[in-house]
């Protein structure tokens, strides 16, 4: 194991989020405009054999154990159960995951779970079908709430909610959300919205802050400290009425867990990102049409890796918005 992606820091990168496009069926105020973006053109795409090379050096070389495929919108990639299959029959057997706004998953979860796959992160903001449609440009509530429902008739275990909340918008819903998710056995995790917009919106000021988050759920529900393990989760996790059911705060810009990080990114192009913050990119996309062999692009995967940042500086006065948006990183 002395081939692992380890950083200047000692920090170990187990996990591994592949962005498959950058394309997405809905269109988050938070995320991008209504027009969509100049989204990546079809030569500059890594093919799906082209994805599973990487992924499958990643795990063979280079230590990797989780996979996770995100987008934009993972499941509009016409290649992904074959990814999945492809990527679940490496040895050894990485944990195989994805994150996905759940359009279109109560038709595919079946297949995606007989091609290997583990379990499901779904984004879900609002629980009010006009809000819902305001915020994401589309009236698709009810597709993600098929797709949820799918997931878990899959045997897609655990099925995660992702709420990211905004002020002014759905900062009022924490307690309705959570009430959802345990009436239908989904773990809930509410996010702080980061500086990842395509249109460079966010402020600190209209960021809803952890603190806020929680004193919001404790209108409606006792919280307390989950004994639990948290590793390098980024969620912190607290038990809700006493466990055992649970409800996560993803705290990134007011509890930063950076220090513990065990992620390394792969964009849909084929670069190498040690952060979703980075400011720099391996381009592994032209090693590998150049005709390197497995053993070069590890060595540049390590080489990428040992110059992974500390932190992610949101709070420092230089801090620099990366220049791809989120749904070109993968979140
Ligand atoms: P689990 O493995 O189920 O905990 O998934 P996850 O939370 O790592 O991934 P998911 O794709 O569901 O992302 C949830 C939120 O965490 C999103 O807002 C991501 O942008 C954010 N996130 C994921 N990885 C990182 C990271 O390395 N750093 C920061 N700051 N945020 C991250
Ligand atoms: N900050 C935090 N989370 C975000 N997401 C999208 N944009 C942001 C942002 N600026 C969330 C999505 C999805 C996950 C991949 O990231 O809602 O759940
Ligand atoms: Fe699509 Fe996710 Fe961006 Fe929403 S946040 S537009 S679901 S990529």
């Amino acid at each position: 194991t002395d081939g692992v992606l380890v950083d200047r820091y000692g920090r170990v990168a187990r996990d591994l989020r592949v962005s498959l496009t950058d394309k997405c069926n809905l269109r988050c105020t938070y995320c991008m405009p209504a027009e969509g973006l100049p989204w990546l053109a079809g030569p500059e795409l890594l093919t799906d054999e082209e994805i599973v090379r990487l992924v499958r050096v990643a795990v063979e070389l280079l230590g990797v154990t989780e996979v996770r495929f995100t987008g934009g919108e993972p499941l509009i990639r016409p290649g992904l159960v074959d990814i999945v299959a492809a990527v679940a029959a490496l040895e050894p057997r990485p944990r195989v995951s994805l994150t996905t706004n759940g359009i279109g998953l109560d038709r595919l979860a079946p297949t995606l779970r007989t091609a290997g796959l583990d379990r499901v992160n779904v984004s879900l903001d609002t629980l009010d079908p006009d809000r819902f449609t305001r915020l994401t440009r589309r009236p698709r509530l009810d597709a993600v709430l098929a797709g949820l429902a799918g997931a878990a008739a899959a045997g897609l275990s655990p099925v995660k909610i992702n709420s990211v909340l905004m002020r002014g918008v759905n900062e009022d819903e924490a307690p309705a959300l959570l009430r959802f998710a345990l009436d239908h056995g989904y773990q809930l995790r509410i996010i702080e919205q980061m500086p990842l917009d395509a249109q460079h919106g966010w402020a600190r000021d209209t960021m809803v802050t952890a603190e806020e988050i929680l004193a919001s759920l404790r209108t409606a529900f006792d919280l307390s400290p989950d004994p639990a393990e948290r590793g390098a989760a980024p969620a912190e996790t607290w038990l809700v009425d006493g466990g055992p059911a649970r409800v996560g705060v993803i705290a990134s810009v007011t509890r930063p867990f950076c220090g513990d990080c065990d992620r390394t990114r792969l964009t849909a192009d084929g670069q190498v990102r040690a952060c979703l913050f980075a400011t720099e990119e391996s381009d592994l996309r032209a090693a590998l049409r150049t005709g390197a062999d497995d053993d070069e692009l590890a060595r540049r995967w390590r080489t990428a890796m040992w110059g992974k940042r500390a932190g992610h500086g949101i709070d420092d006065p230089t801090f620099l918005q990366p220049t791809r948006p989120m749904s070109a990183i993968g979140g």
